[in-house]
C-alpha cells in the first residue's frame, strides 16, 4: 500500500488504496468497475467481510460455553454475503420469513438461525418451526400461544427466547434505539418474566433464555455493559443473547470501541453475572457488513444556486438512512482521491435523482472540481442500504458486485426496467 492509501479514513475498506489519485477497490480501479457494471451499484470488498467475520469469532474465542455469532441478516440480506458470512462461521439472525429464506438460500444451518420481530406474522411463525431454527425470539404475549399452536401442528418442541427491554438507552439516533423502556421491542423485565411462566405452561415451546439488543451505531461500552447487567438480573437461563450494535467510523476523526474492547466488555459482563459457562449469541449487522461496502455513482449535474448541487444517478432508493435518520457519509471523486492540500475543493450538497427535496445523500461534502460524469464514490455503504433498497420513481434496483484479489464478480444483477412492472395483473 502506498503512503497516500494510509489517509484514507477508516470508513473505506482496510484493502482500499490509492493509485496516484485513483481510487482502487480490493485491486480493482474503481472507475473500471463503474465503467463494467454501470452506477448506481454496491461494491462490497471480499476479503474485507470475511475478515470480520473471522475477527468477531476470534474475538470471542476466550467464551468457555458455547458462542454462536449470528450475522443480522437484514444489515445486508443479500445471497452471497450471509453465505461469505456462513463459510467464516457466522450464524444468521433473521427478521421474517424473506430474510430466513435468504439464509437457508445461502446455506446457514437453521441450528445456526434465530428469528425475531416485534410483530411477526404467521407465516413468519410458521416458516420459522417448519424449518427448525434454533430458536423463535418471542417479542409480544400474543405470539406465545400462536407459536405454541404452530409447534404443536407441526409436531416439534420450540426452543424460544424471551426478548427483554432492559431500560438502558444507549447515545445514538432515536429510530434506531430499541433499548428504552417505550420502545415497541421487547418486553419489560417483570412482564418477560411473566412470558416466561406461560411459556413453562406450554409443552410445545421450551425456554431456553433472555435476549436484548439496545440499539444499533452505539460507541458507549458502558451502555452494553449495564444492558448485559440488567438482563442477566431478569432471571435463571441457559442462553444469554446480548443483540449486536457495536457502531462503526463513517468518516473521519469517528472513533468507534474497537471489537476486542467490545468483546471484553460483554464477556466481562456475561461471566460476572450468568457465568461462564453460558450459551452465548451475539448478533452483530453493521459491524460487520458497513466497511466492507462502497456504493459508486455516476454525476449527472452539477449546479449552483445558494448551494452547490452534485447530483449523481442514485439516491434514497439506493441508500435511504440519510433520509430516515440523518445518517451521514463521507464521498470522494474516485480519479481525484486525496486532493493535494491547497487544491480547491467545492462545497457540495449531493443530490440523489429522485423526486423529494429530502433526497439528499451528503449535505456538505467537499469535493476537487465535480463535473458531470465524474464517479462518486461513498464509503461504508454496506450495512441497510442494499436491504432497504427501493424502486422509488421506477428506479431499478443496483446491483451487487463482489471485488478481491483484483476480480470481480456480480452476486446480485442489476434489476431491470421491465422487471418494475413484472407483479402487475392487470
Ligand atoms: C434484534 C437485533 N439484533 C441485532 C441487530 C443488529 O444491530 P447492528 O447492525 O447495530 O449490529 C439488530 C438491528 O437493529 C436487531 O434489531
Amino acid at each position: 500500500m502506498s503512503d497516500v492509501a494510509l489517509q484514507l479514513s477508516a470508513a473505506w475498506p482496510a484493502g482500499a488504496t490509492v493509485d496516484q489519485g485513483n481510487l482502487v477497490l480490493g485491486g480493482v480501479p474503481a472507475a473500471e468497475l463503474a465503467s463494467q457494471y454501470g452506477t448506481p451499484a454496491y461494491i462490497v470488498d471480499e476479503p474485507e467481510l470475511r475478515a470480520r467475520a473471522r475477527e468477531y469469532k476470534a474475538a470471542f474465542s476466550s467464551h468457555p460455553g458455547r458462542l454462536q455469532v449470528m450475522f443480522a441478516s437484514k444489515a445486508f440480506p443479500c445471497t452471497a454475503v450471509v453465505r461469505a458470512l456462513g463459510e467464516e462461521g457466522l450464524g444468521a439472525d433473521v427478521a421474517s420469513a424473506g430474510e430466513l429464506f435468504i439464509a437457508l438460500k445461502a446455506g446457514i444451518d437453521p441450528a445456526d438461525i434465530l428469528v425475531h420481530g416485534n410483530g411477526k406474522a404467521l407465516r413468519d411463525l410458521q416458516a420459522a418451526v417448519a424449518s427448525d431454527v434454533a430458536f423463535v425470539v418471542i417479542d409480544n404475549p400474543d405470539e406465545i400461544d400462536r407459536l405454541a399452536g404452530i409447534a404443536i401442528a407441526e409436531g416439534v418442541v420450540q426452543d424460544v427466547l424471551v426478548r427483554v427491554t432492559p431500560d438502558v438507552r444507549g447515545v445514538t439516533h432515536d429510530k434506531i434505539s430499541t433499548g428504552q423502556a417505550d420502545s415497541k421491542f421487547g418486553f419489560s423485565p417483570e412482564a418477560a418474566r411473566r412470558a416466561r411462566e406461560r411459556i413453562d405452561e406450554l409443552s410445545s415451546l421450551a425456554f431456553r433464555g433472555w435476549h436484548a439488543h439496545i440499539g444499533s451505531q452505539l460507541f458507549e461500552l458502558e451502555a452494553f455493559d449495564r444492558a448485559i447487567r440488567l438482563l442477566a438480573e431478569t432471571g435463571p437461563c441457559e442462553v444469554l443473547d446480548v443483540g449486536g450494535g457495536l457502531g462503526v467510523a463513517y468518516g473521519a476523526g469517528q472513533e468507534p470501541p474497537s471489537l476486542q474492547a467490545y468483546a471484553e466488555t460483554v464477556l466481562k459482563a456475561v461471566h460476572e453475572t450468568v457465568g461462564p459457562d453460558v450459551h452465548l449469541i451475539v448478533e452483530p449487522g453493521r459491524s460487520v457488513v458497513a466497511r466492507s461496502g462502497v456504493t459508486l455513482y455516476t454525476v449527472t449535474s452539477v449546479k449552483t444556486n445558494v448551494s452547490t448541487w452534485v447530483a449523481v444517478d442514485g439516491g434514497m432508493a439506493d441508500n435511504l438512512r440519510p433520509m430516515l435518520y440523518q445518517a451521514d457519509y463521507e464521498a470522494a471523486i474516485v480519479d481525484r482521491m486525496l486532493p493535494e492540500p491547497g487544491t480547491p475543493l467545492t462545497t457540495s450538497r449531493l443530490a440523489g435523482l429522485h423526486c423529494e427535496s429530502g433526497d439528499v445523500l451528503i449535505d456538505a461534502v467537499d469535493l476537487p472540481a465535480p463535473v458531470a460524469g465524474d464517479i462518486v464514490a461513498t464509503p461504508t455503504t454496506g450495512a441497510y442500504t442494499f436491504s432497504m433498497a427501493n424502486t422509488y420513481n421506477g428506479t431499478p434496483r443496483a446491483p451487487v458486485v463482489f471485488v478481491g484479489d483484483g476480480e470481480s464478480r456480480v452476486v446480485v444483477r442489476r434489476e431491470t426496467i421491465e422487471e418494475l412492472g413484472a407483479r402487475d395483473v392487470e
